[in-house]
């Protein structure tokens, strides 16, 4: 716990300067920079209410000097099946620990963000809200839990949460006045994506590979949208409409009629505003009650959650219902079960000094096929076979600073970035290039089969060649009898990764989150004790030193 204490040179000052503003601390938690981005909108907003805002991840606060920061605003998201984000990991282990200091005198509110797609939804804002109230703080307002869709929540939150924060701090600005953000947000968002050309749509993996992995420019000239290797571009798709044609049939409803309280036909609803694939249990529980179909009235009424998780297991909403009997569900009803469309982010795979006005997304199209129909990942297949090639897509960018180059040149890299994780290390060794970056940079990669999974081979090679790349380690899983991975490679140049970490390195992880990342994890940690001839408590307390050094970062989904 000693460790987790440690003082931090860059965590929030809880010093008041006399006659100025009073201070307001804002908190995220943040995994592909959501959190962080409504963060410094609150602080944009707070300072419209006479505050003087800072605004830190969760983990740069040291848990000691927590109590004297008195009033805090967190926005965290949660990552994954309900896991804390990874710079709000620190924090919530000493917050979370029973040395954990008593917060009577300080006042707080959560914002949380998350996805009911996914369990333990917003679990990482519950805990620490309800955390913070058993340890005596208290909350200035009730926690807010936001879906996938969290801006117009978020937007009203801030709104609503800042003139009560400034009543108990006894400032009177005029709340109605709403105060201009102070920093220039990018006009391309949400519910203004740009629409981008996609310029190149380029299938990178061979003939019998299991995978369809390609390579997409979008031109981004005119849109003044900017971005760095490490961000995200979010893609806006637009549902196959085979797929709306099969739910109409299947329902027996006519797509040219406009429901009501809809200002679109239903066929339209269907292509641009729900997502129609993946069943969420508002949806089931409203067939089952309907139909009472004794598969899904077993999966829901009798078996647990690992038992639905696997029925649904490559069902979508179609499968759903065509089961016997069809349900009858109007238009309207069938609408208010779907939720709203919602945008996919991907990890751009290229660096803005690289590329002219151009940004580039490697992207796996999804294909599965049981029964005879292929089911088709929404914005994926969307990319591959709707947009084409010059067509447009509605993009935006979000900023992931978290994930970055180093801001040292000189510091060495180690990213491991098997299958589409390979995207944003194309973007960094990019970036490096063009910052004429002196540190070295290692990669490990890897996927099913040389052959057929080796993207980028030639860019690869030809980083090699030039001396950017240090050190390239390739895992081709199939191409042997025994399993080889990115962490077997790793292992085996253990005492050299070791040494790199020891000159400064910064290790970097981006991919699979569910097996990979956390044996990729679990390697680094051996390694560490290994080749640093540590105990694997002082291993890992090394690994947490990397991750406050934010030399260990990940994007991982
Ligand atoms: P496999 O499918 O042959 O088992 C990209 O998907 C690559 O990641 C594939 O080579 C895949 O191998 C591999 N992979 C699967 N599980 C993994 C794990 N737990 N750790 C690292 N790589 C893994």
């Amino acid at each position: 716990a000693g460790m987790q204490t440690r003082l931090l040179a860059t965590g929030p000052d809880t010093t008041a300067v006399a006659g100025s503003a009073p201070a307001l601390h804002i908190l995220y938690g943040s995994q592909t920079g959501n959190a962080e981005s409504v963060a410094e909108d609150t602080a944009a907003a707070a300072r419209g209410h006479g505050f003087t805002p800072t605004v830190y991840a969760l983990d740069d606060v040291d848990l000691d000097r927590f109590p004297a920061l008195g009033r805090v605003l967190i926005v965290t998201s949660t990552y994954g099946e309900g896991e804390m984000p990874d710079n709000a990991e620190l924090f919530w282990d000493a917050l979370s620990a029973e040395s954990a200091p008593r917060l009577e005198g300080m006042d707080f509110a959560v914002l949380a963000l998350g996805d009911t797609g996914y369990d333990g939804f917003c679990q990482a804002g519950k805990l620490i809200d309800m955390r913070l109230e058993q340890l005596g703080a208290q909350r200035i307002v009730p926690r807010v839990d936001c879906d996938a869709d969290y801006e117009d929540v978020a937007a009203t939150w801030i709104a609503e949460t800042l003139p009560l924060v400034a009543a108990v701090e006894g400032i009177h600005g005029d709340a109605t006045a709403a105060p201009a953000p102070a920093r220039a947000k990018s006009q391309w968002n949400r519910k203004n994506p740009f629409p981008a050309t996609v310029t190149v749509n380029r299938l990178l993996s061979g003939d019998g590979s299991g995978k369809e992995i390609r390579h997409y420019e979008f031109d981004l000239a005119g849109s003044g949208l900017e971005y760095e290797a490490g961000d995200a571009l979010n893609v806006v798709p637009v549902n196959d409409s085979e797929l709306v044609r099969a739910l109409l049939d299947t329902l027996g409803l006519d797509g040219t009629v406009v429901p009501a309280g809809h200002e679109r036909t239903l066929t339209e609803l269907l292509t641009y505003s729900y997502e129609i694939t993946a069943p969420n249990i508002d949806l089931l529980e409203e067939v089952e009650k309907r139909t009472r179909n004794e598969e899904l009235t077993y999966v829901l009424r009798h078996g647990d959650k690992s038992a639905l998780d696997d029925w649904l297991w490559g069902r979508d909403i179609l499968d759903v219902l065509r089961l016997e009997p069809t349900p009858e569900l109007a238009a309207e009803e069938f609408l208010s079960l779907l939720k709203p469309l919602q945008h996919r982010a991907y990890s751009i795979s290229s660096s803005p000094y690289a590329t002219e006005q151009s940004v580039h997304l490697t992207v796996a199209a999804v294909r599965y096929g049981t029964d005879g129909r292929e089911r088709r990942g929404v914005c994926s297949t969307f990319l591959a076979d709707r947009v084409g090639e010059n067509g447009t897509a509605g993009v935006f960018v979000t900023k992931n600073k978290a994930f970055r180059v180093p801001v040292d040149d000189t510091a060495p890299m180690i990213m491991v970035g098997p299958g589409t994780g390979i995207a944003p290390f194309r973007g960094f060794l990019q970036e490096r290039r063009a910052r004429g970056a002196t540190g070295r940079n290692w990669l490990f990669f890897g996927d099913q089969r040389r052959a057929c999974d080796y993207v980028y081979e030639d860019e690869l090679t030809e980083f090699v060649e030039s001396g950017v790349l240090t050190r390239l380690d390739l895992a081709f899983s199939r191409d042997q009898a025994e399993k080889i991975y990115v962490q077997t490679r790793m292992k085996e140049h253990g005492a050299e990764l070791f040494a790199w970490l020891e000159d400064g390195g910064h290790f970097y992880i981006c991919g699979d989150a569910s097996r990979m990342a956390k044996d990729v994890d679990r390697a680094l940690h051996e390694i560490i004790a290994e080749h640093g001839g540590l105990s694997e408590d002082a291993a890992a307390a090394y690994v947490t030193g990397l991750k406050r050094e934010k030399r260990y970062v990940r994007d991982v989904y």
